[in-house]
């Protein structure tokens, strides 16, 4: 009991010690190329900091979509610009070919806000209590994709369409659902997937050759 108790206040004073949920500086342009990893990255010297780190234009550019899925993401995230180091947010550009669909998949930690800037979209996702939530969204419509859950994008329309993300982690980081099952590297045992679509081996060895990138 006593230690139980000992235990506890340990992890109060701890908490009460390091944990600030805040940023405690203006900016930290992130040092991308230090090996200080501090959930995040460590920030640029200060005077070497310019006008030019807070703005981005990777997103200017429309996404290749000629792939499998029809579409292409587009990430600003901190990897792609240091600025957003400690900020807690990051964006997304994604184009889709008429058709195309950016797969079932989650961000293990961001919540999502997803607008349409061109075309429409069918944006759907599932909650853990499996009820699908989907709805088409026309341009300047935004939907909201609550943080973890599976969700996907999908073109139904003959044209191109483009979206515009915006999530609250400089790096939301993606799980996507068919591909991390099917073509995780080193492979996940066979059993595993027969057992959980309860399909065959046979089966397994399609969708896998399916999904694999080809070189
Ligand atoms: C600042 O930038 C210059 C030129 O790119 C580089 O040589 C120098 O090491 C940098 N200084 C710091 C403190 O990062
Ligand atoms: C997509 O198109 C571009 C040029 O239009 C080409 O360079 C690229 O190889 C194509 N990619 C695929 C996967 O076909
Ligand atoms: C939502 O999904 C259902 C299938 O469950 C589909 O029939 C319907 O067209 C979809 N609705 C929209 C608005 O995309």
């Amino acid at each position: 009991m006593a230690i139980i108790v000992a235990l506890f206040v340990l992890c109060a004073m701890f908490s009460g010690t390091y944990a600030d949920p805040d940023t405690l500086q203006d900016i930290c342009v992130a040092d991308l190329t230090s090996d200080m990893k501090a959930n995040g990255y460590a920030c640029k010297n200060a005077e070497n900091v310019t006008a030019a780190d807070f703005v981005f234009d990777g997103l200017v550019k429309a996404g290749m979509t000629n792939n499998t899925m029809g579409s292409l993401v587009t990430p600003a995230n901190v990897q792609k610009w240091a600025a957003l180091n400690t900020q807690g947010v990051s964006m997304a550009r994604i184009d889709y070919a008429p058709g195309g669909m950016n797969p079932p998949h989650s961000h293990p930690r961001a919540t999502e806000l997803l607008t349409v800037l061109e075309g429409e979209l069918e944006v759907g996702f599932f909650t853990t209590g499996n009820v699908f939530i989907n709805h088409t969204l026309t341009k300047g419509g935004i939907v909201l994709y609550p943080r973890g859950l599976i969700h996907f994008q999908k073109n139904n329309a003959d044209v191109p369409a483009v979206a515009l993300s915006a999530f609250n982690s400089q790096l939301p980081g993606t799980q996507n659902t068919a591909f991390t099952l099917f073509t995780s590297s080193p492979s996940v045992s066979d059993d595993v997937l027969t057992k959980a679509f309860q399909i065959g081996s046979k089966e397994v060895k399609m969708i896998r050759s399916k999904l694999t990138p080809k070189k």
